[in-house]
């Protein structure tokens, strides 16, 4: 990296955890993430979820047909677990190079996650099997059932799942807490070997739960995992700034429209890719720990899949912006408003 006080150039990040959707969604979110990002870990639930090589190699392709011509941006898929998973189809599509990693979501614990894992026992045999060809199983930490408080759900998942006996019946699995939220989350993943990661988002290193409920309730900082208190946030943010290669970087940014947000019930998901790697930047900064940024945004991810890292810069320069404000749907006659819309940052991303 180098670093100026007032310019930051680092290798190209990737995202290793985003929601692209489909359809005009995809088409209107997707280049806000090949503008800045190499690659991206893309999350398998849509509706109905992608399950088999076959639905993802014709995702990937309805993916980068709306890649921008400019761009060198690649989607890197993922297979959604369920209860009837086969370890062959898994095994299949990762030594094709069509699966980077399979994604768990215990059912009904976020949004599209009804298809997800209901009993564990289900699942053994496809972990077995991506234990012995080291395929990363990407995990949403969250105990679904729901006598759980909603805030306690990942410390839960930690003590049951992980603790109790993931990481004691498969210890060379490659596991990625995916979008910590507690200090317990960091502390696991701190604690654990070099083959149990985690992605941090933007929003749980800026927000806490007091951001989304006092002075009025806002649905746009509504996500999953809930944001929780002050203090989890501030050992997000430890975390990260310690430079510890288990963190990376992955927004889970998962956009709706503002129509499916704000209402009766709205849907959980934080649309954060335009400015991301700028409030990143910003927590690094206000961390004094500029010079852990990069390998955070574009080295510990990688390492951790067993890829390079890729070669092209991303520039940023201590230029003030105003995040942009809501962006249209085509045809749906409705938008989709990004996170700290209208709120002003300290870096902008001046170049690849
Ligand atoms: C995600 C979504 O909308 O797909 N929502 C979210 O709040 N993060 C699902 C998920 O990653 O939990
Ligand atoms: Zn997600």
């Amino acid at each position: 990296m180098t670093t100026t006080p007032n310019k930051l150039t680092i290798i190209q990040p990737d995202d290793w955890h985003l929601h692209l959707r489909d359809g005009t969604t995809l088409s209107t979110v997707l280049p806000f993430t090949a503008a800045h990002y190499g690659r991206a870990i893309v999350m398998p639930n849509l509706t109905p979820p992608v399950t088999t090589t076959a639905e993802a190699i014709a995702y990937r392709e309805r993916i980068i047909a709306a890649v921008p011509v400019d761009s060198d941006f690649e989607p890197l898929m993922t297979c959604y677990l369920t209860d009837h998973t086969d370890p062959n189809e898994v095994e299949k599509g990762f030594l094709e190079g069509v699966f980077t990693a399979v994604k768990l979501y215990p059912a009904r614990a976020t949004t599209n996650s009804d298809f997800g894992v209901t009993a564990w026992d289900n699942i053994r045999d496809v972990l077995a099997r991506m234990e012995k060809i080291g395929m990363p199983l990407l995990v949403h930490g969250e105990e679904a059932d729901p006598d759980i408080d909603i805030f306690d759900r990942e410390g839960a998942f930690i003590d049951r799942v992980l603790s109790d006996w993931m990481t004691h019946d498969y210890p060379e699995l490659k596991i990625v807490l995916e979008h910590i939220t507690t200090k317990d989350g960091a502390d696991f993943v701190r604690e654990a070997g070099s083959n149990i990661g985690a992605t941090v988002t933007p929003h749980h290193l800026v927000i806490n739960r007091n951001d989304i409920l006092t002075g009025g309730i806002r649905p746009h900082l509504y996500c999953l995992p809930i944001a929780k208190r002050e203090t989890h946030r501030q050992a997000l943010r430890q975390a990260v700034a310690s430079g510890d290669p288990s963190f990376f970087l992955g927004t889970d940014s998962a956009p709706h429209s503002i129509g499916a947000k704000e209402t009766d019930c709205g849907c959980a998901g934080i649309f954060n890719v335009p400015n991301a790697i700028e409030v990143y930047a910003r927590v690094f900064e206000e961390m004094d720990a500029l010079e852990h940024f990069e390998a955070f945004a574009s080295f510990n991810g990688p390492n951790f899949y067993g890829l390079d890292a890729n070669t092209g810069t991303l520039t940023l320069e201590r230029v003030q912006q105003t995040i942009i404000g809501d962006i249209e749907i085509p045809g749906a006659n409705d938008s989709i408003r990004p996170f700290l819309s209208g709120e002003s940052l300290n870096w902008s991303v001046v170049g690849l």
